[in-house]
């Protein structure tokens, strides 16, 4: 999400007449993007900003996005010095004007408002990470609560964006010749939009499924999504992948912990058995759906016994892939104010144990591809091969293969012939 919009605030500035670098020791305006589901990101921000201090004579105006940003409002100008302006979350269209109204007053500059009713998600064909792929939000914000997680606090509540209007963007996008988007929202299936309209012709029970259906009948060429929140992960979703085959076969679905005890006491409204139960139905899907999930460990309360059991939950997923966290307290998340009792040196043994679990399954799953023919989008040429390409399949898997230049921004057939540590070689077939 925070690539999302950083790539946006480049688009809006951009149109205003400003010019992007990523040269800090030209630019005028440094603006730092912040996320605060990772760890230490309020420090990293400190210390980002004491280097452009330090390393820059004159003084560019300094700016702070996103999630630090939104939580911490004022108190950052206290803390830091030499931070210019503030924008949370939703602020992000005015960018420009806080930084007009420091250039007129010099007064450090606050915005923690809602988004304006006409805010533009566009971004220009030159800001996106590939001019192939396409990032497009289609509901803002967590109603969730799990209680370790700071997302609710920093990105406010759901809020998702007209099925009509998202399908238009879709149109537009396809006709400026993106191959591939990706569906976003934190969880990106509770998507709920204030009218159903144009939808309603779709058949499938949830509105996440219907957009599904309705995007893929734009007949743009990639359609993937993330992430997805169990409780709201219903069949039909398998099933419009099932039949459009341009919805991708990836799902990525966090699990978090394989204990009831610790789901609970996540409050992740889900339990290991009904994980299952969404678990099988991917795995039964003709499409040989990817999946992949987070988990964290050491959260409070997480006994050897637990942690057991998130191992045999891997096991039954047969996880594509994972991303593997160790807890570590938000404050103001309702985790913050439990005993965070599991000591940093068993936190880390249970990290390593299912990260070796994790190479295993990573291992298992790509040598189980060697011989089969892949969809990928090429997206640049690849660093690990010399006249190599890369780019990612339709499961989400970075392949490297030899080709020409010119393939680039198709989508090409690759066959398998090798599996290295986080990515797939394969020739063109
Ligand atoms: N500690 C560790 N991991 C966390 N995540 C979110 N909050 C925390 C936390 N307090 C992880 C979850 C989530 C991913 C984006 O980050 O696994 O799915
Ligand atoms: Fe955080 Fe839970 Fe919302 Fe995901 S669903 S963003 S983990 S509160």
């Amino acid at each position: 999400m925070n690539v999302s919009d950083s790539e946006r605030v480049a688009t809006l500035l951009e149109n205003r007449g400003y010019e992007m670098t990523l040269d800090e020791e030209s630019a005028d305006v440094i603006l730092i993007n912040t996320c605060s589901v990772r760890e230490k990101a309020e420090q990293k921000l400190f210390t980002r900003i004491g280097e452009i201090r330090h390393s820059r004579k004159d003084k560019p105006l300094i700016g702070a996005l996103g999630c630090v940003a939104q939580l911490e409002g004022e108190t950052l100008f206290k803390k830091i010095d030499g931070l210019d302006f503030v924008i949370g979350t939703r602020a992000v269209g005015r960018v420009h004007n806080a930084i007009e109204k420091y250039r007129q007053t010099e007064v450090p500059v606050l915005d923690l408002g809602e988004r304006e009713f006409d805010y533009d998600w566009s971004v220009d064909q030159a800001h996106r990470r590939s001019p192939w792929i396409a990032f497009l939000p289609i509901i803002e914000g967590c109603n969730k609560f799990c209680t370790y997680c700071i997302v609710p606090f920093s990105r406010g509540r759901e809020k998702s964006f007209e099925g009509s209007t998202l399908v238009r963007q879709v149109l537009e996008l396809r006709r400026q010749g993106v191959k591939e988007i990706h569906l976003l929202g934190q969880n990106v299936n509770s998507y709920r939009p204030p009218t159903l309209s144009g939808l309603e012709s779709f058949a499938g029970k949830s509105p996440f499924a219907k957009l599904l259906r309705a995007v893929a009948a734009t007949g743009i060429e990639r359609i993937k999504f993330a992430t997805s929140f169990p409780r709201d992960f219903n069949s039909d979703i398998v099933d419009a992948i099932n039949e459009n085959e341009n919805l991708c076969d990836w799902v990525h679905l966090p699990v978090q912990s394989g204990s009831d005890k610790v789901l609970a006491a996540m409050k992740r409204g889900h339990t290991v058995s009904n994980y299952q139960r969404r678990v099988d139905a991917i795995r039964n899907s003709p499409r040989g759906i990817s999946l992949t999930t987070d988990i964290i460990v050491g959260f409070p309360g997480e006994t050897d016994a637990d942690f057991q059991k998130t191992i045999e939950l891997f096991d039954y997923c047969d996880f594509d892939n994972a991303y593997i966290f160790k807890y570590s307290p938000r404050p103001g998340t309702p985790a913050a104010a439990m005993s965070d009792d599991v000591s940093p040196e068993t936190k880390t043994e249970r990290f390593n144990a299912l990260e070796e679990l994790r190479k295993k399954y990573v291992t298992k799953r790509q040598e189980a591809l060697i011989g089969k023919r892949l969809s990928v989008l090429v997206e640049k040429a690849s660093t690990r091969t010399i006249g190599g390409l890369s780019g990612h399949s339709t499961c989400n898997r970075l392949v490297n293969f030899v080709g020409d230049a010119s393939l680039i921004g198709s989508v090409v057939d690759v066959i398998v012939t090798q599996s290295k540590v986080n990515s797939l070689y394969g020739e063109l077939g």
